[in-house]
C-alpha cells in the first residue's frame, strides 16, 4: 500500500513536471499569447529568459527522475549523468533567475521571494555536489531534497496562480508577492520535515575526521 501510494505520487510529480516544462517551451517558441510582462523581459533579458527557462525545463524533468528510487538503484551510470546534467541546469535557471529577479513584477517582497529562492537554489545544489564528491551519499541526498523541492516551486507557483487569479479572480499584484514567498517556504519545510535523514553519527565523524 505504502508503495503504491509512493507510486502514485512519484507518477503525479513527473506529469506535472513535464506539464510545466511543456508550458515553458511553448511559452518560448511556439506561443502566440506571450503576457506583456514576458515579452518585457524578452526585450530586456533575453539571454537570462532563456538560460532560465531552457534550464529550469530540464531540471524540473531530470530531477523527478533522479527522485525516484527504483531507477537510481537500477541504473546508477544514468542518475551520475542526469545528475550533472540536472545540477548545471540549476546552475544556469538560477544563476538567470537570480538576475531576473532584480527585475520581478510585484515590488520588492517579489524581488526578494524570488532572490532567496534562487540563492537557496544555487547553495542546496553546490552543497549537494560537494557531498557526493566527498562520497557522503546521506548528506548528497538530502541536499538534493531540499534543492528538487525549490525546483518544485515551478508547479506550486502555478498552482497558487491559477487559484489565487485565475479562479478567485484576486487582484494579481496584490496575490503575486506572497505566493513568490509561498511557492517555495513551504515546500522546504515539507522536504525537510518528511523526507530528509537525519545523518548517521559515524557518517558525521568521518566527514570530520
Ligand atoms: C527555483 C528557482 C527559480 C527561481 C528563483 C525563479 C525565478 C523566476 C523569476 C524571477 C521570473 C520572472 C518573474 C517576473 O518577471 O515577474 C521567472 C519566470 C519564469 N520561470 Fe522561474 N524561477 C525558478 C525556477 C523555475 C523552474 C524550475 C521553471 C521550470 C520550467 C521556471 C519557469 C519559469 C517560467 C515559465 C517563467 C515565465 C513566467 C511564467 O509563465 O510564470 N522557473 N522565474
Amino acid at each position: 500500500m505504502k508503495l503504491m501510494l509512493r507510486k502514485s505520487l512519484w507518477s503525479l510529480m513527473l506529469l506535472l513536471a513535464v506539464g510545466v516544462a511543456a508550458y515553458t517551451i511553448h511559452l518560448l517558441f511556439w506561443s502566440t499569447h506571450v503576457p506583456p510582462f514576458l515579452r518585457e523581459r524578452l526585450a530586456s533579458h533575453a539571454p537570462s529568459l532563456y538560460f532560465h527557462l531552457l534550464g529550469g525545463s530540464a531540471a524540473i524533468v531530470l530531477g523527478a527522475l533522479q527522485m525516484n528510487m527504483r531507477l537510481r538503484k537500477k541504473f546508477t551510470a544514468f542518475h551520475r549523468w542526469t545528475g550533472r546534467v540536472y545540477l548545471l541546469a540549476v546552475l544556469m535557471s538560477g544563476t538567470a533567475g537570480l538576475e531576473m529577479s532584480v527585475v520581478a513584477t510585484g515590488g520588492w517582497v517579489a524581488k526578494s521571494g524570488f532572490a532567496t529562492m534562487a540563492l537557496l537554489w544555487l547553495a542546496t545544489g553546490l552543497l549537494a555536489y560537494l557531498a557526493i564528491r566527498k562520497g557522503d551519499i546521506a548528506a548528497h541526498r538530502n541536499w538534493m531534497m531540499r534543492n528538487y523541492s525549490l525546483t518544485l516551486a515551478a508547479i506550486t507557483l502555478r498552482v497558487y496562480l491559477g487559484i489565487t487569479f485565475g479562479l478567485l479572480q484576486m487582484d494579481f499584484m496584490q496575490v503575486y508577492p506572497i505566493i513568490s514567498w509561498a511557492c517555495w517556504v513551504p515546500n522546504l519545510l515539507f522536504a525537510q520535515w518528511f523526507f530528509v535523514n537525519p545523518i548517521p553519527r559515524s557518517s558525521i565523524s568521518n566527514a570530520v575526521s
